[in-house]
């Protein structure tokens, strides 16, 4: 099935104060040039406390994250995505929810990943990236084996990654990447329905297109 256009939605911009409370934006430019010049990403500067740190990688509209936010009150959560709309409607989203820890950065992910400390991170998530294959499209992969060195850096010994997709062989592909470079341990690998947890999965889930799940946690220094 041709990946159809669901970044096309109307909404409404956030008021001044919701971006000011939810919003973090940062350029390519700045994140390449000068990232040890910009606040680091961490729960203590976003949030002011000292919690259990949890990242979604392509945090699209939010919903995955706020539902986590209101169900974990005593963690902290950070979703990047570099669409502009989609960051929008989660702060909407988040504002409406009356939820206080839940922060969402605008940028690529892959650049915006180095102003995490090392082993900052108790979680990461990263749920149904767009499954690029082509070696022509490389530049656009979410997952790349940078990205997937970054993300082991900012995970604290033993913490988790949960991979989820659509697209068996980019599953496949990345699993494959992963195994290979031997910074992670598969804890779990499922296949099937889960019930539509995020809107992506919610609309490949009714065209009977199953969710390829893995949990990979990140060992101690060998
Ligand atoms: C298919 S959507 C999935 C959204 C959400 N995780 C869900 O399951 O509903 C993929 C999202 O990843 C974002 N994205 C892809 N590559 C990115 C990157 N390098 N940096 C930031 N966002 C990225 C896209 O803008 C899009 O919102």
């Amino acid at each position: 099935m041709a990946r159809v256009k669901l970044k096309r939605f109307r909404v409404k911009e956030p008021s001044a104060q919701a971006k000011a409370r939810y919003m973090r934006s940062y350029s390519g430019r700045d994140l390449h040039f000068r990232p040890a010049e910009l606040p680091p990403i961490t729960s203590e500067e976003l949030f002011g406390v000292s919690a259990p740190l949890v990242l979604d990688l392509g945090c699209g509209r939010g919903e995955f994250l706020t539902r986590q936010a209101q169900q974990r009150p005593s963690d902290c959560f950070v979703g990047f995505d570099w669409h502009r709309k989609s960051i929008w409607d989660a702060i909407n989203r988040a504002e409406a929810a009356g939820v206080d820890n839940v922060r969402f950065v605008q940028a690529d992910f892959r650049q915006a990943l180095r102003l995490v400390p090392e082993n900052a991170a108790a979680e990461v998530h990263m749920l149904f990236p767009p499954p690029i294959l082509k070696r022509s499209k490389r530049k656009q992969d979410p997952l790349t084996e940078r990205a997937l060195r970054e993300l082991h850096r900012v995970l604290a010994v033993g913490g988790l990654f949960h991979f989820v997709t659509d697209s068996e062989p980019y599953f496949r592909l990345k699993l494959a990447m992963i195994a290979q470079s031997d910074l992670f341990e598969l804890e779990t690998e499922a296949h099937g329905f889960e019930g539509g947890q995020t809107r992506f999965q919610r609309f490949w889930e009714q065209f009977n297109i199953p969710t390829h799940r893995a949990v990979l946690r990140k060992p101690p220094p060998r």
